[in-house]
């Protein structure tokens, strides 16, 4: 697919553009090399090495919405760490809040002062009276289905077809050619997934309804606008319709606001009206500390100590040593009371709207097939003229190739958006000409590479 890119000039531009990093980057070449000894694949996380980059940008420092590396070039971050950092990079209450932690202890097996204050900030935010944390979003959606499960009696969970809620096994069940089929590229899987999780491709009403007809799942586990292939957000009326089916059969609605907790303080739910039965929110919560939380409703909450209490005494499955610990909860505490206000998101939300606006004119200043969906601080653009309606609509509009060129283009002059997709996140920190210095740089790529014939 073309994209309306010309292939043969792209190529040509990422070569020069290869060059051009590898002499930019003596430093991140040389400390690449040294951690290579001693790290598998010479990284700290293995995906760390599918960036853009011909070897990793160390980074040196970073705060607010910019980042230095370490051969010193500084950079606007419009990835900030793919929602981890979606308030800047650490935001000065939560640092001034863990350095006072800093010497008073992180982690005892009990509740800190922290706790009380932190869950009733969450309950006043969300909406939901009950909650408990975890380390990472990843755990706490684990963490989640367990509980329901447990609640309910029943083992099945519905996903939606291309989302992504961590590594958490239960949800890497596509549907290929409409067949629910394990994910192949999952290392060291030797449950058969597919049976206990159902996948239907999102905005497909029948599909959900004849999923749940079958009376064994225990819960929908969903993104209220999928942001892990690409942009896909519910059709008009989707959530509604979905909401009463989901009750009518008899399962829960548990809501991942981890990465559309861009929508606003309380998420994309609390904006749009819908009432989960759970909710999930990790990465930003902390400021960028790893730690996340999950809340329940009243009811829920019931049925969940109804059936942690009928078990029979032991290990629940559910919670690690250092969930909730008293560094996280300092985190938590001074970032929701003070950086993740109503202010700061005017002020995100403002500057989206900025950015997605000027990312349309671009492209359609040449001529391109492409769409930009916001929802709130986060911006995606896709390689298709309508927006896609579903995880296989949007897995098949992706383009790597062009995605990385278009990611390294803007790395070399200073502008890092997320790898992997084309998202964009602004932070409270970034500023208008942060974002006329991204769109600069973003038609100058396509200044470069558009269709045209080649003389
Ligand atoms: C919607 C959603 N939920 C959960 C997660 C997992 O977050 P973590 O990797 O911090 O566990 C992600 C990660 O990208 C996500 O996008």
């Amino acid at each position: 697919m073309s994209a309306g890119v010309n292939r043969q000039r792209m190529q040509a531009l990422v070569s020069a553009e290869r060059d051009s990093y590898i002499a930019r980057h003596p430093e991140s070449a040389r400390l690449a090399a040294q951690a290579g000894q001693h790290l598998l694949f010479g990284v700290p996380m293995h995906w760390m090495n599918d960036w853009s980059t011909p070897f990793p940008l160390t980074v040196r420092e970073a705060s607010g919405a910019r980042f230095r590396d370490a051969d010193g070039h500084e950079y606007v971050d419009f990835c900030l760490g793919d929602t981890g950092a979606m308030f800047g990079h650490a935001p000065q209450p939560v640092a001034q809040a863990i350095a006072r932690q800093a010497t008073r202890g992180y982690t005892a097996m009990l509740p800190s002062e922290d706790a009380g204050p932190v869950a009733a900030e969450l309950a006043g935010r969300f909406g939901l009276p009950c909650w408990q944390f975890a380390l990472s979003a990843s755990d706490a959606n684990r963490f989640v289905l367990r509980w329901l499960r447990a609640a309910t009696g029943r083992s099945k969970v519905l996903v939606f077809n291309g989302c992504y809620h961590g590594t958490v096994d239960d949800v890497f069940v596509d549907l290929v050619d409409g067949v629910p089929t394990q994910r192949d590229s999952l290392l060291g899987q030797v449950h058969t997934l597919t049976d206990h999780t159902v996948v239907v491709e999102f905005n497909d009403l029948p599909a959900l309804e004849a999923a749940l007809q079958q009376g064994d799942i225990a819960c929908v586990l969903a993104e209220p606008v999928m942001t892990n292939i690409g942009m896909v957000l519910p059709q008009p009326g989707y959530w509604e319709a979905a909401q009463q089916l989901i009750k009518h059969y008899g399962a829960l609605l548990v809501i991942d606001e981890t990465h559309t907790i861009s929508s606003g303080p309380g998420g994309y739910a609390r904006a749009h009206g819908m009432m989960p039965d759970a909710l999930v929110i990790g990465k930003p919560i902390g400021g960028g500390i790893p730690c996340a939380a999950y809340g329940f409703t009243e009811e829920l909450a019931r049925r969940v100590e109804h059936a942690k209490r009928s078990a029979p005494h032991g290990h629940s499955g559910i919670g690690t040593t250092l969930s909730a610990n008293m560094f996280a909860m300092a985190a938590m505490r001074a970032n929701l009371e003070q950086v993740m206000t109503e202010q700061a998101y005017r002020q995100m939300f403002a500057l989206a709207a900025q950015l997605a606006q000027g990312l349309r004119d671009v492209i359609a200043r040449h001529g391109l097939p492409w769409c930009v969906t916001q929802i709130g601080a986060r911006t995606e653009f896709q390689f298709t003229v309508q927006p896609p309606r579903n995880g296989a609509e949007a897995h098949d509009v992706m383009d790597a190739e062009l995605e990385q060129a278009i990611h390294l283009y803007l790395l070399n002059r200073g502008l890092l958006i997320t790898p992997f997709h084309n998202m964009l996140l602004v932070c409270p920190d970034t500023t208008g000409d942060d974002v006329a210095r991204l769109l600069s740089a973003f038609d100058g790529f396509l200044a470069d590479t558009i269709q045209k014939q080649i003389c």
